[in-house]
């Protein structure tokens, strides 16, 4: 059991004026001071933003009247607790609540034996008498040794399609509330990328930059964690589909996003909270 929870440290130092890189960094130093390692970058994710925002090399970016998501993921030796916390700098608490009341209601009634469209009609349901709409597109997930989002896909509404939880399954719960349509997109730059297959690359910076990357195995990792001036072989990469981009989630409408997430244990008559 991994017992780090660094997200309460990190939200009490989102403050107005205080700069996203300062955050990320503080919190990913964190992690490694108790012997974790990052899982994927600390995605900072702000406003219409719903996840992989992350800042980038020297960012000078400060936080405003933002409604800011901290999505925290940490491993050891692959194994990975995923955690996302919303601190509210724009005067929506509501918003704020009906994700995190989402989620308790969804820990509250998982168990070995539930359906995951079951656990989607309760997210969908408890968002909705909060007044707003869940993410529909983004969903929970299991989590395997290396591999952040793998199957079953916990998802956020009631679906046609289901998988029975069972007994020792690990995943991810991660309900997304909007004011907005409940849908994000793709919305052009990425920060973090992953290694999606390993093979040889011609030019000489790009054979470099691979061999840093390694070490990351087939978890996300950060642009600035890879210092400066890596954007020449950072594409090179992209074009030989050595490495993918994960680009930043917008809400389709410009909608505020709140987000509440936990990793939890399914057990015979409920679960256990992994991140707390
Ligand atoms: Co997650």
């Amino acid at each position: 059991m991994l017992c780090l929870s660094p997200e309460m440290d990190a939200a009490r130092k989102v403050v107005e004026g205080e700069s996203l890189l300062t955050v990320a960094e503080f919190t990913e130093n964190l992690i490694r001071e108790k012997g974790g390692e990052p899982a994927f970058p600390v995605n900072i994710s702000r406003n219409d933003e719903a996840a992989h925002a992350t800042p980038s090399f020297n960012d000078k970016t400060v936080f405003g009247k933002d409604m800011v998501k901290l999505d925290i993921g940490v491993h050891i030796d692959g194994y990975i607790a995923d955690t996302a916390v919303t601190v509210d700098l724009s005067g929506n608490p509501k918003l704020v609540e009906a994700a995190q009341v989402a989620l308790e209601n969804a820990l509250k009634f998982i168990h070995a034996g539930v359906n995951t469209s079951e656990i989607g009609g309760v997210v969908e349901d408890t968002i909705g008498s909060f007044g707003f709409k869940p993410i529909i597109n983004l969903t929970g997930h299991g989590l395997e040794q290396y591999i952040q989002h793998a199957p079953p896909t916990i998802p956020n509404k009631r679906m046609p399609h289901s998988v029975v939880l069972e007994e020792g399954d690990i995943v991810a719960i991660e309900p997304f509330a909007t004011d907005g349509a409940g849908k994000i997109h793709d919305a052009g730059n990425a920060e973090i990328y992953h290694l999606i297959s390993n093979r040889p690359v011609r030019h000489p910076s790009a054979r470099a930059l691979l061999q840093e990357i390694e070490k990351y195995k087939t978890l996300p990792f950060a642009k600035r964690w890879l210092g400066e001036r890596v954007d020449f072989a950072l594409v090179q990469l992209v074009k030989a589909g050595v490495i993918q981009p994960y680009p930043v989630l917008k809400e389709i409408k410009g909608g505020l996003i709140s987000q509440a997430e936990h990793t939890i244990l399914v057990t015979a008559d409920g679960c256990e909270v992994i991140t707390k």
